[in-house]
C-alpha cells in the first residue's frame, strides 16, 4: 500500500511517462489520448498562460498519475477537472486521491468556489464515476445521448467553499 505519493507539478520531462500511463488506460479512446496530449503541449509550452495545471504523482522516483485541470475560461472560480489517470497497476492505492486533494488544493488557494468533472455514462467509466461520487462530487446534469446515442454526458460538481 502506497500511503504517500509525491505530489508536484508536472515538467516536459514527465511527458513520456505521462503518454504511456494515458495510452495504457482502456478507459480512454485514441481520440481521447490525442486530446488529452494536447492540454499537456499547451501546458508544457506555456504552463501560466496555457490556463491548464498539470500535476503528476510520483512513487519511487516514477510518474505513476497525473491530473489535469484549470479554470474555467469566463467564470468566476469555476474550476474543471479535464483529466486523470492512475497507471493501471498501481490503481486502487490512493494516487488518484491524493491528485484529486492536491487539486482540490490549488483551487481554494485560487479562491476557486466550485470544481466539475464532465465523464460519461459508458459502463467502462462506472468506476470512475463511483471515484468521484465518494469524493464529495455530486450529479449535477445527465445529458442525454450527448456524446453517442446512449451514451449520456454526466456533470459531476463539488462545492469547495461555503
Ligand atoms: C479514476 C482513477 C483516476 C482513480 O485513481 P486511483 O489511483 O485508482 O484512485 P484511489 O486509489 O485513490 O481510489 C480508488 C479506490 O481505491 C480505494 N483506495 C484508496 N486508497 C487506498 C489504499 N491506500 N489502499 C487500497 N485502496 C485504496 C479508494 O477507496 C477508492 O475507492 P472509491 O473509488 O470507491 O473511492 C483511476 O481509476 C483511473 O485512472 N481510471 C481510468 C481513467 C479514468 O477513468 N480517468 C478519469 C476520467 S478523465
Amino acid at each position: 500500500v502506497i500511503r504517500h505519493p509525491h505530489i508536484r507539478p508536472m515538467t516536459p520531462e514527465d511527458k513520456t511517462a505521462v503518454m504511456k500511463i494515458l495510452k495504457a488506460t482502456p478507459e480512454f479512446t485514441p481520440g481521447e489520448v490525442f486530446v488529452a496530449e494536447e492540454l499537456i503541449d499547451c501546458y508544457i509550452s506555456d504552463p501560466v498562460g496555457s490556463g491548464y495545471l498539470i500535476l503528476v504523482a510520483e512513487v519511487n522516483s516514477k510518474v505513476e498519475g497525473y491530473i489535469c485541470f484549470g479554470l474555467t475560461p469566463l467564470t468566476e472560480g469555476t474550476w474543471d477537472i479535464y483529466w486523470m489517470a492512475t497507471a493501471r497497476e498501481k490503481q486502487g492505492q490512493g494516487i488518484g486521491t491524493a491528485l484529486l486533494a492536491s487539486a482540490e488544493a490549488k483551487i481554494k488557494e485560487s479562491r476557486g468556489r466550485l470544481a466539475f468533472i464532465e465523464t460519461s455514462s459508458k459502463p467502462e467509466y462506472e468506476k470512475t464515476t463511483r471515484f468521484h461520487l465518494s469524493h464529495g462530487y455530486e450529479l449535477i446534469c445527465q445529458v442525454p445521448d450527448f456524446y453517442a446515442p446512449g451514451d449520456d454526458k454526466l456533470i459531476l460538481q463539488k462545492r469547495l467553499s461555503p
